[in-house]
Protein backbone atom coordinates (compact mmCIF):
# COMPACT_ATOMS: atom_id res chain seq x y z
CA UNK A 1 0.00 0.00 0.00
CA UNK A 2 1.31 3.70 -0.61
CA UNK A 3 1.90 5.50 2.37
CA UNK A 4 1.15 8.65 1.56
CA UNK A 5 -1.53 10.90 -0.25
CA UNK A 6 0.93 13.45 -2.60
CA UNK A 7 -0.97 12.47 -5.74
CA UNK A 8 -3.90 10.35 -6.58
CA UNK A 9 -1.54 9.57 -10.05
CA UNK A 10 0.27 6.93 -7.27
CA UNK A 11 -3.43 4.78 -6.66
CA UNK A 12 -5.23 2.71 -9.21
CA UNK A 13 -8.63 3.82 -10.08
CA UNK A 14 -10.09 0.81 -7.76
CA UNK A 15 -7.86 1.77 -4.68
CA UNK A 16 -9.78 5.94 -5.45
CA UNK A 17 -12.84 4.33 -5.56
CA UNK A 18 -12.69 2.10 -2.23
CA UNK A 19 -11.67 5.37 -0.52
CA UNK A 20 -14.84 7.06 -2.30
CA UNK A 21 -16.79 4.00 -0.98
CA UNK A 22 -15.59 4.17 2.60
CA UNK A 23 -15.91 8.05 2.95
CA UNK A 24 -19.52 7.33 1.89
CA UNK A 25 -20.29 4.59 4.73
CA UNK A 26 -18.75 6.80 7.40
CA UNK A 27 -21.18 9.77 5.90
CA UNK A 28 -24.27 7.06 5.75
CA UNK A 29 -23.39 6.01 9.66
CA UNK A 30 -22.87 9.25 10.47
CA UNK A 31 -25.79 10.84 9.51
CA UNK A 32 -27.37 7.76 10.68
CA UNK A 33 -25.56 8.96 14.39
CA UNK A 34 -23.43 6.56 15.03
CA UNK A 35 -20.19 7.12 16.95
CA UNK A 36 -17.30 5.69 15.34
CA UNK A 37 -13.97 6.06 17.51
CA UNK A 38 -11.31 4.59 14.98
CA UNK A 39 -9.12 7.01 15.25
CA UNK A 40 -9.16 6.87 19.30
CA UNK A 41 -6.11 8.36 20.37
CA UNK A 42 -4.35 9.36 17.53
CA UNK A 43 -3.63 12.57 16.73
CA UNK A 44 -2.93 14.16 13.60
CA UNK A 45 -0.38 17.45 12.84
CA UNK A 46 -1.71 19.82 10.01
CA UNK A 47 1.04 21.65 8.71
CA UNK A 48 -0.14 25.17 6.84
CA UNK A 49 1.96 27.68 5.28
CA UNK A 50 -0.93 29.56 3.84
CA UNK A 51 -4.45 30.30 4.72
CA UNK A 52 -7.41 27.74 4.94
CA UNK A 53 -10.92 27.35 6.14
CA UNK A 54 -12.43 24.14 4.01
CA UNK A 55 -8.97 22.32 4.56
CA UNK A 56 -8.54 22.92 8.15
CA UNK A 57 -11.87 22.54 9.37
CA UNK A 58 -12.64 19.84 7.66
CA UNK A 59 -9.38 17.64 8.82
CA UNK A 60 -9.67 19.02 12.48
CA UNK A 61 -13.57 18.07 12.34
CA UNK A 62 -12.99 14.66 11.38
CA UNK A 63 -10.31 13.72 13.37
CA UNK A 64 -12.68 14.21 16.06
CA UNK A 65 -15.90 12.86 14.92
CA UNK A 66 -13.34 9.44 14.44
CA UNK A 67 -12.52 9.98 18.28
CA UNK A 68 -8.99 11.36 17.72
CA UNK A 69 -7.44 14.98 17.96
CA UNK A 70 -6.13 17.13 15.56
CA UNK A 71 -2.91 19.90 16.08
CA UNK A 72 -3.12 22.94 14.03
CA UNK A 73 0.64 24.31 12.97
CA UNK A 74 -0.10 27.62 11.93
CA UNK A 75 2.06 29.34 8.67
CA UNK A 76 5.33 30.63 10.96
CA UNK A 77 4.67 28.74 13.68
CA UNK A 78 6.63 25.33 12.96
CA UNK A 79 10.87 25.49 12.82
CA UNK A 80 9.55 23.52 8.70
CA UNK A 81 12.39 24.17 6.83
CA UNK A 82 13.76 27.40 8.26
CA UNK A 83 15.68 26.74 11.72
CA UNK A 84 15.53 22.90 11.08
CA UNK A 85 15.73 20.94 7.86
CA UNK A 86 12.86 19.72 6.05
CA UNK A 87 13.97 15.84 6.80
CA UNK A 88 14.59 16.71 10.56
CA UNK A 89 11.30 18.17 10.77
CA UNK A 90 9.96 14.98 9.28
CA UNK A 91 11.51 12.74 11.44
CA UNK A 92 10.85 14.39 14.53
CA UNK A 93 7.01 15.07 13.61
CA UNK A 94 6.59 11.71 13.31
CA UNK A 95 7.50 10.93 16.42
CA UNK A 96 5.09 13.13 18.18
CA UNK A 97 2.25 12.17 15.65
CA UNK A 98 0.48 9.62 14.26
CA UNK A 99 -0.29 11.14 10.67
CA UNK A 100 0.36 14.39 9.03
CA UNK A 101 -1.15 16.90 6.40
CA UNK A 102 0.55 19.73 4.85
CA UNK A 103 -0.54 22.68 2.70
CA UNK A 104 2.24 23.98 1.17
CA UNK A 105 3.24 26.47 -1.51
CA UNK A 106 5.80 24.29 -3.17
CA UNK A 107 5.16 20.91 -4.21
CA UNK A 108 8.74 19.60 -3.33
CA UNK A 109 8.14 20.76 0.50
CA UNK A 110 5.11 18.00 1.18
CA UNK A 111 7.15 15.44 -1.61
CA UNK A 112 10.23 15.84 0.72
CA UNK A 113 7.96 15.36 4.04
CA UNK A 114 6.80 12.41 3.01
CA UNK A 115 10.18 10.92 1.89
CA UNK A 116 11.54 11.50 5.50
CA UNK A 117 8.18 10.87 7.69
CA UNK A 118 7.77 7.35 8.65
CA UNK A 119 4.51 8.34 9.47
CA UNK A 120 1.62 8.98 6.32
CA UNK A 121 1.61 12.56 4.99
CA UNK A 122 -1.87 13.66 2.94
CA UNK A 123 -1.34 16.77 0.64
CA UNK A 124 -3.11 19.33 1.49
CA UNK A 125 -2.63 21.97 -1.59
CA UNK A 126 0.36 22.78 -3.02
CA UNK A 127 0.89 24.94 -6.52
CA UNK A 128 1.00 21.63 -8.25
CA UNK A 129 -2.69 19.56 -6.91
CA UNK A 130 -4.78 19.58 -4.54
CA UNK A 131 -6.00 15.70 -3.63
CA UNK A 132 -8.02 16.23 -1.03
CA UNK A 133 -10.38 18.58 -3.31
CA UNK A 134 -10.07 15.79 -5.87
CA UNK A 135 -11.37 13.52 -3.06
CA UNK A 136 -14.54 15.53 -1.94
CA UNK A 137 -15.30 16.46 -5.52
CA UNK A 138 -15.84 12.92 -7.07
CA UNK A 139 -17.84 12.15 -3.81
CA UNK A 140 -20.10 15.01 -5.14
CA UNK A 141 -20.07 13.95 -8.17
CA UNK A 142 -20.83 10.26 -7.67
CA UNK A 143 -24.01 11.66 -5.08
CA UNK A 144 -25.04 14.06 -8.38
CA UNK A 145 -24.80 11.16 -11.44
CA UNK A 146 -27.54 12.70 -13.53
CA UNK A 147 -30.08 9.67 -14.36
CA UNK A 148 -29.19 6.85 -16.10
CA UNK A 149 -25.22 7.79 -16.59
CA UNK A 150 -22.50 6.56 -14.96
CA UNK A 151 -18.76 8.36 -14.52
CA UNK A 152 -17.87 6.79 -18.34
CA UNK A 153 -20.63 8.49 -20.01
CA UNK A 154 -19.99 12.62 -17.73
CA UNK A 155 -18.85 15.74 -19.43
CA UNK A 156 -16.93 17.53 -16.67
CA UNK A 157 -15.52 21.16 -17.65
CA UNK A 158 -13.70 23.02 -16.00
CA UNK A 159 -13.79 26.67 -17.09
CA UNK A 160 -10.64 29.23 -16.84
CA UNK A 161 -7.62 29.20 -15.05
CA UNK A 162 -5.39 26.00 -14.89
CA UNK A 163 -5.10 26.01 -11.17
CA UNK A 164 -3.83 23.16 -9.18
CA UNK A 165 -7.85 22.51 -9.00
CA UNK A 166 -7.70 21.91 -12.44
CA UNK A 167 -4.77 19.87 -12.94
CA UNK A 168 -6.40 17.69 -10.19
CA UNK A 169 -10.04 17.94 -11.61
CA UNK A 170 -8.31 16.37 -14.84
CA UNK A 171 -6.15 13.66 -13.15
CA UNK A 172 -9.21 12.24 -10.99
CA UNK A 173 -11.63 12.39 -14.15
CA UNK A 174 -9.56 10.91 -16.73
CA UNK A 175 -8.63 8.58 -14.10
CA UNK A 176 -12.03 7.24 -13.44
CA UNK A 177 -12.65 6.99 -17.35
CA UNK A 178 -14.94 10.23 -17.87
CA UNK A 179 -14.75 13.16 -20.56
CA UNK A 180 -12.42 16.44 -18.87
CA UNK A 181 -12.41 19.58 -20.75
CA UNK A 182 -10.75 22.48 -19.57
CA UNK A 183 -12.23 25.69 -21.08
CA UNK A 184 -9.56 28.30 -21.21
CA UNK A 185 -7.55 31.16 -22.66
CA UNK A 186 -4.40 29.55 -24.50
CA UNK A 187 -2.14 31.29 -22.50
CA UNK A 188 -4.10 29.92 -19.06
CA UNK A 189 -4.69 26.10 -20.29
CA UNK A 190 -3.35 22.95 -18.39
CA UNK A 191 0.00 22.16 -20.68
CA UNK A 192 3.06 19.68 -20.03
CA UNK A 193 3.38 17.38 -17.55
CA UNK A 194 -0.18 17.73 -16.82
CA UNK A 195 -1.21 16.64 -20.78
CA UNK A 196 0.83 13.36 -20.39
CA UNK A 197 -0.39 12.33 -17.18
CA UNK A 198 -3.94 13.04 -19.01
CA UNK A 199 -3.00 10.97 -22.43
CA UNK A 200 -2.02 7.98 -19.94
CA UNK A 201 -5.05 7.83 -17.42
CA UNK A 202 -7.18 8.07 -20.58
CA UNK A 203 -5.28 5.09 -22.13
CA UNK A 204 -5.78 2.96 -19.16
CA UNK A 205 -9.28 4.32 -18.22
CA UNK A 206 -11.05 4.71 -21.71
CA UNK A 207 -11.60 7.86 -20.68
CA UNK A 208 -11.06 11.05 -23.15
CA UNK A 209 -9.29 15.08 -22.52
CA UNK A 210 -10.06 18.18 -24.32
CA UNK A 211 -8.16 21.49 -23.77
CA UNK A 212 -9.70 24.47 -25.93
CA UNK A 213 -10.62 28.29 -25.75
CA UNK A 214 -13.66 27.34 -28.14
CA UNK A 215 -17.14 27.77 -26.22
CA UNK A 216 -19.42 25.78 -28.20
CA UNK A 217 -17.56 23.01 -28.12
CA UNK A 218 -16.54 23.02 -24.38
CA UNK A 219 -19.69 23.47 -23.42
CA UNK A 220 -22.38 21.58 -25.78
CA UNK A 221 -23.84 18.61 -23.39
CA UNK A 222 -21.52 18.81 -19.86
CA UNK A 223 -22.91 17.61 -17.24
CA UNK A 224 -20.65 19.29 -14.91
CA UNK A 225 -19.67 23.38 -14.75
CA UNK A 226 -16.40 23.65 -12.38
CA UNK A 227 -14.69 27.06 -11.88
CA UNK A 228 -12.06 27.98 -9.71
CA UNK A 229 -10.82 31.96 -8.97
CA UNK A 230 -8.92 32.93 -11.60
CA UNK A 231 -5.04 33.41 -11.36
CA UNK A 232 -4.06 32.37 -8.20
CA UNK A 233 -4.00 33.29 -4.70
CA UNK A 234 -2.14 34.63 -2.01
CA UNK A 235 1.72 35.20 -3.08
CA UNK A 236 0.83 34.47 -6.97
CA UNK A 237 -1.96 36.95 -7.20
CA UNK A 238 -2.47 38.96 -10.20
CA UNK A 239 -3.97 42.34 -10.24
CA UNK A 240 -7.78 42.71 -10.22
CA UNK A 241 -8.11 44.50 -13.34
CA UNK A 242 -5.49 42.24 -14.99
CA UNK A 243 -7.31 38.76 -14.24
CA UNK A 244 -10.74 40.83 -15.38
CA UNK A 245 -9.18 41.38 -18.49
CA UNK A 246 -7.80 38.34 -19.44
CA UNK A 247 -11.14 35.86 -18.23
CA UNK A 248 -14.01 38.50 -18.04
CA UNK A 249 -16.85 38.46 -19.79
CA UNK A 250 -16.01 35.07 -21.82
CA UNK A 251 -15.13 32.52 -19.52
CA UNK A 252 -17.48 34.21 -16.08
CA UNK A 253 -19.35 30.52 -15.07
CA UNK A 254 -23.15 33.00 -15.33
CA UNK A 255 -27.03 31.89 -16.08
CA UNK A 256 -25.73 32.66 -20.43
CA UNK A 257 -23.05 30.08 -20.02
CA UNK A 258 -25.17 27.49 -17.86
CA UNK A 259 -27.68 27.78 -20.46
CA UNK A 260 -25.29 26.10 -22.62
CA UNK A 261 -24.39 22.74 -21.38
CA UNK A 262 -26.96 20.23 -21.07
CA UNK A 263 -30.65 21.01 -18.89
CA UNK A 264 -29.30 19.28 -15.79
CA UNK A 265 -25.70 21.09 -15.70
CA UNK A 266 -24.55 21.28 -11.95
CA UNK A 267 -22.05 23.77 -10.90
CA UNK A 268 -19.30 22.86 -8.82
CA UNK A 269 -16.57 25.50 -7.48
CA UNK A 270 -13.48 24.72 -4.92
CA UNK A 271 -14.20 27.58 -2.88
CA UNK A 272 -13.48 30.29 -2.18
CA UNK A 273 -15.47 31.87 -4.85
CA UNK A 274 -15.12 35.69 -5.73
CA UNK A 275 -18.39 36.12 -6.74
CA UNK A 276 -18.98 38.85 -9.64
CA UNK A 277 -15.44 37.28 -11.35
CA UNK A 278 -15.42 33.79 -12.38
CA UNK A 279 -19.40 33.11 -10.76
CA UNK A 280 -22.00 35.45 -10.74
CA UNK A 281 -24.42 35.17 -7.25
CA UNK A 282 -27.39 33.62 -9.78
CA UNK A 283 -25.44 30.61 -10.78
CA UNK A 284 -23.72 30.24 -7.13
CA UNK A 285 -26.97 30.56 -5.17
CA UNK A 286 -29.24 28.85 -7.23
CA UNK A 287 -30.20 25.63 -6.05
CA UNK A 288 -31.18 23.60 -9.16
CA UNK A 289 -27.96 24.44 -10.33
CA UNK A 290 -24.94 24.73 -7.98
CA UNK A 291 -24.07 21.81 -5.31
CA UNK A 292 -20.45 23.85 -4.34
CA UNK A 293 -21.84 24.17 -0.73
CA UNK A 294 -22.72 20.11 -0.62
CA UNK A 295 -19.19 19.90 -2.28
CA UNK A 296 -17.30 21.67 0.51
CA UNK A 297 -19.42 19.59 2.90
CA UNK A 298 -17.92 16.84 1.13
CA UNK A 299 -14.45 17.62 2.10
CA UNK A 300 -15.36 16.49 5.76
CA UNK A 301 -16.95 13.17 4.12
CA UNK A 302 -13.47 12.77 2.28
CA UNK A 303 -11.13 13.35 5.07
CA UNK A 304 -12.51 11.15 7.02
CA UNK A 305 -11.81 8.27 4.63
CA UNK A 306 -8.61 9.74 3.54
CA UNK A 307 -8.04 9.65 7.40
CA UNK A 308 -9.01 6.03 7.86
CA UNK A 309 -7.52 4.43 4.30
CA UNK A 310 -4.22 5.60 5.29
CA UNK A 311 -4.31 4.85 9.48
CA UNK A 312 -5.42 1.15 8.19
CA UNK A 313 -8.72 1.08 9.69
CA UNK A 314 -10.59 0.50 6.65
CA UNK A 315 -11.91 -3.22 6.94
CA UNK A 316 -12.49 -2.64 10.70
CA UNK A 317 -14.21 0.91 10.27
CA UNK A 318 -17.00 -0.95 6.85
CA UNK A 319 -17.20 -3.58 9.48
CA UNK A 320 -18.62 -1.28 12.37
CA UNK A 321 -20.58 0.85 9.90
CA UNK A 322 -22.51 -1.86 8.50
CA UNK A 323 -22.92 -3.44 11.69
CA UNK A 324 -24.75 -0.43 12.84
CA UNK A 325 -26.47 0.17 9.81
CA UNK A 326 -28.01 -2.90 9.64
CA UNK A 327 -29.57 -1.90 13.27
CA UNK A 328 -32.23 0.56 11.23
N1 LIG B 1 -10.97 24.57 -1.34
C1 LIG B 1 -10.10 24.76 -0.34
O1 LIG B 1 -9.04 24.11 -0.26
O2 LIG B 1 -10.48 25.68 0.58
P1 LIG B 1 -9.54 26.26 1.74
O3 LIG B 1 -8.44 27.04 1.08
O4 LIG B 1 -10.45 27.12 2.56
O5 LIG B 1 -8.97 25.11 2.52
Amino acid sequence: MVKDYITTEDFTKKELMDIVKISLLIKENIKAGYPLNVLYHKTLGMIFEQPSTRTRVSFETAMTQLGGHAQYLAPGQIQLGKHESMKDTAIVLSRLVDVLMARVQKHETVSELAKYATVPVLNGMSDYNHPTQEMGDIITIFEHMPQGKTIKDLKVVFVGDATQVCASLMMMITKMGGHFVHYGPKEFQLRGKYLEIAKENCAISGGSFLITDDEEEALKDADFIYTDVWYGLYESEMPKEQRMSIFYPKYQVNMDMIKKASNHVKFLHCLPATRGEEVTDEVMDDPNVSICFDQAENRLTAMRGLLVYFMGKMEETAKICRENLDKN
